[in-house]
């Protein structure tokens, strides 16, 4: 049986490729929902329907165990009620996972009192990141700014464009004493050191970005340490399958540049 990944669109494939990288002997299924993307400015309820049609497929048709959702919006919307609905349902013996507690638990793991966030419009306005936080810990202070220009910037090859905007982003953590930046969406990591270098200069300290391409592989190398029964489960043939919902020539193109190395990616039909 496969991992399975999800994202909004094809910015979950530098998550997904840092994931591979580290457990290669594992097969994957990637599904990016380009069809729909961006997801950040939609409602819950939608974003909870796509997902869902994504999540089935993975589990029906990609014979996946187990599906990490690397979208922090689609986290956000959808994870619990996939949990406590669809797979009480339909899988029981499944798992679906997100990335915003094991996000946080990088934050308190490194002991920061102050942070920042960068995220769509809908991980910001849902206030979740901050709710969570609060239950791990009541003593740091998260700073939340909206980035919703990032994702087209980065779907549509718009690099040459992203400085100045993020440099405004950037500026609303002025005066925060923030000591971290927290990139809250699977496509900000390919700005990670843009993001690193303007917010050292605008904020003149020193600013660890917390990038989940970092951070989750970890996380799910413990979580299978932890879950045998979910382990033993999966096939160990290096096998990989990358589909997204709506295909286009520049869809294949960026899906190459962002994965950083040719990929066969699919079409397919929900
Ligand atoms: N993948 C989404 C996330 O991590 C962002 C892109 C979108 O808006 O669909 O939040």
């Amino acid at each position: 049986m496969n991992i399975g990944l999800f994202d909004s669109g094809l910015g979950g494939l530098i998550i997904t490729k840092s994931i591979i990288e580290s457990i290669p002997e594992y097969n994957f299924s990637y599904i990016g929902d380009t069809a729909h993307v961006p997801y950040g400015s939609r409602s819950k309820e939608t974003i909870y329907n796509f997902t869902k049609n994504c999540v089935d497929y993975l589990f029906k048709n990609q014979n996946c165990e187990l599906i990490i959702i690397a979208c922090n919006t689609a986290s956000i919307a959808s994870l619990r009620r996939l949990q406590q609905e669809y797979l009480k349902e339909n899988f029981p013996n499944r798992r679906i996972l997100g990335v915003v507690i094991p996000t946080l638990e990088t934050v308190i793991e490194n002991n920061y009192k102050s942070i920042g966030l960068l995220a769509t419009n809908g991980t910001v306005a849902s206030n979740v990141f901050n709710q969570e936080l609060k239950k791990l810990s009541k003593d740091i202070q998260l700073y939340s700014t909206p980035a919703p220009l990032l994702v087209p910037l980065i779907e549509n090859n718009g690099d040459k464009y992203a400085r100045p905007i993020i440099q405004d982003y950037i500026k609303t953590f002025e005066n925060k004493n923030i000591e971290a930046i927290i990139l809250g969406c699977t496509h900000y990591p390919h700005y990670k050191n843009i993001i690193k270098t303007e917010a050292e200069k605008i904020l003149q300290r020193k600013i660890d970005i917390i990038s989940q391409d970092e951070i989750i592989p970890k996380k799910i190398i413990t979580y299978l340490q932890n879950h045998p029964e979910i382990e033993t489960n999966l096939s160990k043939d290096g096998k990989r399958f990358f589909g997204i919902t709506d295909i286009t020539e520049s869809y294949k193109q960026q899906a190459y540049s962002i994965f950083g190395e040719p990929i066969k990616i699919e079409k397919i039909n929900l």
